[in-house]
């Protein structure tokens, strides 16, 4: 019986890359190292994360020691550089909390680059809405010292992202360039355990999923194509809006329900909000993944070549015919 079995033989997120990693014979287990330490990080912030509205109560701000208590997108930033450079396996990190990227030092250097955003959604924190973490991860060029360019490369040529998302339960969702994997902590194991195999976003949704207070800064495309989804003119019916402020959370949902999530560029910030290496490229790959689309207005998100660690871009992403859409109307300007 397949449920049994599903109950009884549980694929862990390790067990699941190691057999993943056996189709890469060439592949000494780094890459396994290297996902075990972002996991522990995942499982760090879930249980700080699920701590935080009870900090007050419990007397956990402003103890002891002198030491405030750390703003939870700090302290989550601390715990994932410390455990990516612990790992041995990393020689770039780039996150979204510090200004500049991290190189580790020799002694402790490993082949993989990881572009991060430890604490995603900071507006939703203090009232206890979903907020995730989003990581992407390179390889650096082999045969030299490592350097910005390491990082500054296409999202086409990451080997894996993910993201993981602190909700109403904790989910993990990766990709290994093989399609895109779902899998929810267990508390009482402290494991993340296979639950959503093999995700296909559906071909076209029902919802779409943007912060409509920037529409007077639009441009054509965008404020048309908005428009279409509350009045379509081809007989279908009108979308739903949904809008988290969390793009995790956001795009989580429409990963598994379908339909477009849209972080446009408008007139006061033409580059919109998001940045390329940490946000908009891990979602685009996962998108890509899942038989989406990811484009920014110009072209296909991936395509990007960022010049700048934090660079901002537009970004357009879901449903393969939502996306469609959008790139049709950015075509009919031209
Ligand atoms: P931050 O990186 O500062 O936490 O911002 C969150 C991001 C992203 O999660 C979300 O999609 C977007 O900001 C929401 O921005 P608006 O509040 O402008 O809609
Ligand atoms: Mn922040
Ligand atoms: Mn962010
Ligand atoms: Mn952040």
């Amino acid at each position: 019986h397949a449920a049994d079995a599903h109950r009884t033989d549980l694929m862990t997120i390790t067990r699941f890359v190691l057999n993943e990693q056996t189709k890469h014979p060439e592949s000494r287990g780094d890459f396994s190292i290297l996902l075990s330490h972002i996991v522990l990080g995942c499982k760090f912030v879930c249980t700080a994360v699920n701590k935080a509205g009870l900090a007050k109560l419990l007397g956990l701000a402003g103890e002891t020691n002198g030491e405030d208590q750390k703003k939870l997108d700090v302290l989550s930033n601390e715990v994932f550089i410390k455990a990516l450079v612990s790992s041995g396996r990393t020689s770039i990190l780039v996150s979204e909390e510090d200004e500049e990227a991290t190189f580790v030092e020799p002694a402790k250097r490993g082949k993989y680059c990881v572009v991060f955003d430890p604490l995603d959604g900071s507006s939703n924190i203090d009232c206890g809405v979903s907020i995730g973490t989003i990581f992407g991860i390179y390889m650096i060029k082999d045969g030299h010292e490592p350097t910005l360019d390491d990082v500054l490369q296409p999202g086409t040529n990451m080997l894996a992202a993910g993201y993981c998302m602190y909700g109403s339960s904790c989910t993990l969702v990766l990709s290994t360039r093989s399609g895109v994997n779902g899998f929810t902590l267990d508390p009482s194991l402290g494991e993340f355990i296979l639950t959503h195999p093999d995700i296909k976003i559906p071909k076209k949704g029902k919802i779409y999923s943007v912060n409509e207070g920037n529409a007077k800064n639009w441009d054509g495309p965008t404020t048309k194509y908005v428009q279409s989804c509350k009045y379509p003119t081809d007989g279908s019916s009108p979308k739903s809006l949904r809008y988290i402020g969390s793009m995790v959370a956001d795009v989580h949902r429409t990963l598994l329900y379908g339909g477009i999530f849209l972080y446009p560029g408008d007139k006061k910030s033409p580059n919109g909000k998001l940045r390329v290496l940490y946000e908009v490229f891990p979602m685009s790959f996962l998108m890509e993944q899942a038989g989406g689309q990811a484009f920014t207005g110009k072209q296909r998100a991936l395509d990007l070549v960022p010049e700048k660690i934090h660079e901002r871009a537009p970004i357009f992403l879901g449903s393969y015919d939502d996306v469609e859409e959008i790139k049709n109307l950015y075509a009919a300007e031209e």
